[in-house]
C-alpha cells in the first residue's frame, strides 16, 4: 500500500454502529494509515441519536485507534470530500447478496466522478452477515434483545431511546378529564397542582405590566434581572448559601429545570440515583439525556428516606449524582435533619452532586420542617444544584415558571441549551413570578393551612378503609398509602386486578374516582393521592374508593 492509500473515507449513517459497522472499521484500520468516518447527518430520516451521540458510540469501542481514526459530519457529493481530505480510498462493507447492486453502481460511479478514488470492500465476520442499524433499531423498539449485534453502550442506549414513557400522572389526569367531558362524575386526585386560584395580587401585577411599554418582547435567555435578583435573594436566604443572580436560570417550569440540568450535565452511560419512590419523570429525564437512572429502593418504615448506606453501595465511577426531592412527590416524606446531613456526608464523600428539587418546600405541616442540604456546609454546598419554581407554592402551575441555581459554569451550558430550544421562559409570565416571590406571602400560608386540614383529613378516611396502610405524609399536597391488599382480587365483572394499573383503570371507570398508580413512581402496591382539591371532593371521593375496594373479591 503506498503513502497515497493511507487515507480512507468510511461513509455511512452509522445510527447507530453495528458490530458488522465495527468489525469493517477494525478490518480498515489494519491497512489504512488513518481512516475518517464520516457521518451522514440523515435528517431526513429522523435519525435516533444525534451525530454527536453517534460518533461517541465509536470512539468508545474503538479506543486503541483514537489517535488514527477522525470524525466527520458531510453530506455532499462523498468524492469532493475525499479530494478536500488527500483520502484516496473509500471503504465500504459487503454484508449480503442484496448489498451487491448497489455497492456496485456507487463504487462505479465513484470512480467516473474520481478516477483517483478507489473503493475497497470488506466482507464482515460471517456472524455479522445480516446485521444493520434500521433492523437492530427495530428488534429494539420492540423489546428484542439487541446484545452481541451492538456495542453494549449502544444497547442502553437504545433501551433508554425506547422506554420513554408519557407521564403516568399526566395520563390519569387526562383520563379523568375525558369522562367528565362525556358527562360522567368522575373525582380526580389525579392532578399535581393546587385547586385554588393564581393569587389576586399577582394577577393585579400582570394586569398592571400588560400596559407597560416592551412587555412580550423576547428577555434575556436566563430571564429578567429583577426576577433572578429576587429568587437569588431567597434562595440565599433559605439555603445559607451566596447566590449571585448570575447564577440563576429561569425556566418554563421546574420540569424544563431539570431537563436542562441533566441534558447539561450528563455524557453518554453517565449514571443518576434516584430514590423510590420517585416523581415520575426523573428516570425518563435521565434517559432522555443519554444517561442511566440507578433507582435506590426505600421503604415505608423508614419513612421512605434513602440511606448513606444504599447511596455509598450503588456509587461506580460513572455516577455523577444523586436526586432529592424534598418533601417528595410522591410520598410526601420531609427529610429529618439529620437524614439530610447524613446524605451531604456520603454526597462529599463519594464526591456526588446532588439536585435538590425543592419544589414543595414551602408546604410543610404539623411539627416537620424543611431542612436545606445545601445549609448544612461549604462543601455540600459546592455540589449541591438547587432548582424550585413558583408553581406549587403560588397556585402558578400553568405560568409554566421554574429556576436552577448552580455554579456558573453549569447555568451557563444549561443557557445554551435553553437559547437553543426554548430561548427565556414567557416574558409575562416572569412578571407574574417576579410579583409572587416580592409581594405578600400570607397566601402560601393559608393555602398551607388549607392543604393541611385536607391532608389531615384524607388520611384519616383513607386509614379508615379495611386493608389500606397510610403513612402520614408531612409535606407536599399527596397521600400514598399501600393498597397492595387489594391488588390479584377480582371485580364483579370478573377482572382479576393483579397490578395497580389495572386497579387504578377500574377503579376510575368503575369506582369514578381517579388515582395514580404508584408503579409509575418505581413503588407498584401504592396509589397516590392529591389532597389539592376540595374538601368535598376528598369526603366523597376516598368515599368511593372505600365503597369500590370493598367490591373486590
Ligand atoms: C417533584 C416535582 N418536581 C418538579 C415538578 C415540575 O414542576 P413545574 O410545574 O414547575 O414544571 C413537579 C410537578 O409535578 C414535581 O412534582
Amino acid at each position: 500500500m503506498t503513502q497515497s492509500h493511507s487515507i480512507a473515507v468510511y461513509p455511512g449513517t452509522f445510527d447507530p454502529i453495528t458490530n458488522g459497522h465495527l468489525d469493517v472499521l477494525t478490518r480498515a484500520m489494519g491497512i489504512f494509515h488513518r481512516v475518517i468516518v464520516t457521518i451522514a447527518p440523515n435528517i431526513r430520516k429522523n435519525p435516533l441519536f444525534s451525530t454527536d451521540e453517534r460518533m461517541q458510540f465509536i470512539r468508545d469501542a474503538l479506543p486503541e485507534y483514537a489517535s488514527r481514526l477522525e470524525f466527520a459530519v458531510f453530506e455532499g457529493l462523498l468524492v469532493e470530500f475525499c479530494r478536500s481530505r488527500k483520502a484516496s480510498v473509500i471503504v465500504r462493507g459487503l454484508r449480503a447478496l442484496a448489498d451487491f447492486e448497489y455497492e456496485f453502481q456507487f463504487a462505479h460511479m465513484n470512480r467516473r466522478l474520481a478516477p483517483g478514488v478507489d473503493t475497497v470492500f470488506f466482507m464482515t465476520d460471517e456472524r455479522n452477515h445480516y446485521v444493520s442499524s434500521s433492523l437492530v433499531k427495530e428488534v429494539a423498539s420492540l423489546g428484542g434483545d439487541v446484545t452481541g449485534l451492538v456495542p453494549a453502550a449502544v444497547v442502553t442506549a437504545l433501551a433508554a431511546k425506547f422506554k420513554i414513557k408519557p407521564s403516568i400522572t399526566l395520563a390519569v389526569t387526562a383520563k379523568a378529564a375525558k369522562l367528565k367531558a362525556a358527562g360522567i362524575d368522575v373525582i380526580s386526585f389525579g392532578a399535581g397542582e393546587p385547586d385554588f386560584d393564581t393569587p389576586a395580587h399577582i394577577k393585579a401585577a400582570v394586569h398592571a405590566a400588560l400596559d407597560q411599554p416592551g412587555i412580550g418582547k423576547y428577555t434575556d435567555v436566563t430571564g429578567i434581572l429583577p426576577l433572578r435578583k429576587a429568587i437569588a435573594a431567597e434562595l440565599s436566604a433559605v439555603h445559607h448559601v451566596a447566590i449571585e443572580p448570575d447564577q440563576v436560570l429561569v425556566s418554563t417550569g421546574a420540569k424544563h429545570s431539570l431537563y436542562n440540568l441533566f441534558m447539561a450535565l450528563l455524557d453518554p452511560g453517565d449514571e443518576v440515583l434516584i430514590p423510590a419512590p420517585y416523581w415520575v419523570s426523573y428516570p425518563d429525564m435521565v434517559m432522555l439525556a443519554g444517561g442511566r437512572p440507578v433507582i435506590l429502593e426505600t421503604r415505608a418504615e423508614n419513612d421512605f428516606a434513602v440511606t448513606p448506606a444504599q447511596v455509598r453501595e450503588a456509587c461506580t465511577g460513572r455516577t455523577r449524582g444523586i436526586v432529592l426531592n424534598n418533601p417528595s412527590n410522591p410520598t410526601g416524606a420531609v427529610y429529618a435533619r439529620k437524614q439530610v446531613e447524613a446524605l451531604a456526608e456520603v454526597a462529599v464523600e463519594k464526591d456526588l452532586l446532588v439536585f435538590s428539587d425543592d419544589i414543595y418546600r414551602q408546604l410543610v405541616y404539623g411539627d416537620a420542617a424543611y431542612h436545606s442540604i445545601a445549609a448544612i456546609g461549604p462543601d455540600i454546598a459546592r455540589r449541591t444544584i438547587l432548582v424550585d419554581g413558583a408553581s406549587k407554592t403560588y397556585a402558578m402551575t400553568g405560568w409554566r415558571i421554574g429556576y436552577t441555581a448552580a455554579p456558573l459554569p453549569l447555568i451557563k451550558a444549561m443557557t445554551k441549551i435553553q437559547g437553543q430550544s426554548t430561548s427565556n421562559p414567557s416574558h409575562i409570565s416572569q412578571v407574574a413570578a417576579l410579583a409572587a416571590l416580592t409581594g405578600p406571602q400570607d397566601c402560601v400560608a393559608e393555602m398551607r393551612r388549607a392543604f393541611n386540614e385536607r391532608r389531615l383529613t384524607m388520611v384519616k378516611l383513607l386509614r379508615a378503609i379495611p386493608g389500606v396502610a397510610c403513612r402520614e405524609p408531612k409535606g407536599a399536597f399527596y397521600a400514598f398509602p399501600d393498597v397492595s391488599a387489594y391488588l390479584g382480587k377480582k371485580s364483579p365483572e370478573g377482572h382479576i386486578l393483579d397490578d395497580d394499573v389495572k386497579l387504578c383503570d377500574w377503579l376510575v371507570e368503575v369506582g369514578k374516582v381517579a388515582v395514580v398508580p404508584g408503579s409509575g413512581f418505581g413503588a407498584p402496591g401504592f396509589v397516590r393521592l392529591s389532597y389539592a382539591c376540595s374538601m368535598q371532593d376528598i369526603e366523597v371521593g376516598v368515599g368511593r374508593l372505600g365503597k369500590a375496594l370493598a367490591q373486590l373479591s
